[in-house]
């Protein structure tokens, strides 16, 4: 896995948290990447950096939940690139909230870009690859995927549908060289745990700070008693991007917190 120069990786919500550092250890090992997410500001940076470790890498607007907009993302790639030969399907948003608190409007923000944008990228991706007879698809479910959680069943259903989705679809494409995988990261820090409005915000105990939400919980929840790094769940994705007989798995990184 020391070279990876002729291949093609897409990566979405990869203006930061973990779909950027995926993009950048792709770069590292050599492949041009992609980065499509829907802060333009994010993916300049993101750009820059992975230009800095000598990636070739391309920049895109472009919404997951909106098939064209993907079409077009992914057209782009390549005319720019050649081929498509990963696709991460990264992008993702968390909601918190009691089954009191949650109202439909939530539900089906969660539901749009978890499930439905995992959906479209699929769509849109397999375009591309079943033509060209390769490729390796990863989606971003969740241990939420793999266990119910208080105060998150939103969140939880849609990466439920993901891993779902994702063994049909691994099914459906079997014997057409293509694979499809689901990893399930475990507790990360960017910004869905960390900072106003977090996940650790969202789960202080009375007379808590971020911080000490954040210690408690990933120390009480995750047996290994560390959280993961963007570049733990990175390694994994490039793992089973090469695992040519690996597909409909749903992978978790997570500490031993699905075990
Ligand atoms: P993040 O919030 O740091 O990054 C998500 C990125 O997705 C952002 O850059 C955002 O602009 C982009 N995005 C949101 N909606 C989009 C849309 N409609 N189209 C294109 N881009 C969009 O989140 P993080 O932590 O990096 O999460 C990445 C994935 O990993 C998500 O699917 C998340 O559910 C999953 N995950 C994260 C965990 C964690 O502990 N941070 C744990 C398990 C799963």
């Amino acid at each position: 896995m020391s070279n990876l120069k002729d291949q093609v990786v897409f990566v979405t919500g990869a203006g930061g948290g973990i779909g950027k550092i995926i993009a950048i250890e792709f770069a590292k090992l050599g492949a041009s990447v992609a980065i499509a997410d829907l802060n333009e500001e994010l993916l300049k940076t993101a750009v820059k950096e992975i230009e800095e470790y000598g990636g070739k890498a391309l920049g895109l607007v472009a919404n997951v939940t909106d098939l064209e907009s993907m079409r077009e993302a992914l057209k782009k790639v390549v005319s720019t690139f050649g081929r498509l030969d990963v696709a991460v399907n990264n992008a993702g948003v968390v909601g918190i909230g009691s089954i009191e608190e949650i109202e439909p409007a939530d539900w089906d923000r969660i539901m749009s870009v978890n499930s439905k944008g995992v959906f479209v990228s699929t769509k849109a991706e397999l375009e591309i690859m079943k033509p060209q007879g390769s490729g390796a698809i990863i989606n971003s479910a969740s241990i939420a995927g793999k266990m119910g959680m208080a105060h998150l069943s939103h969140y939880v259903a849609s990466k439920f549908a993901v891993i779902g989705f994702t063994n049909s679809i691994a099914k459906e494409v079997a014997t057409t060289g293509i694979t499809v995988n689901a990893i399930c990261p475990g507790i990360v820090g960017t910004g869905m745990w960390r900072g106003e409005g977090g996940v650790a915000d969202r789960w202080k105990l009375e007379g808590e700070t971020e911080e000490q939400s954040w210690e408690r919980n990933k120390t009480s929840l995750i047996p290994q008693g560390v959280d993961q790094t963007p570049q733990d769940i990175a390694d994994a994705v490039i793992f089973i991007s090469q695992a040519k007989h690996m597909t409909g798995q749903a992978v978790a990184i997570d500490g031993g917190m699905t075990m």
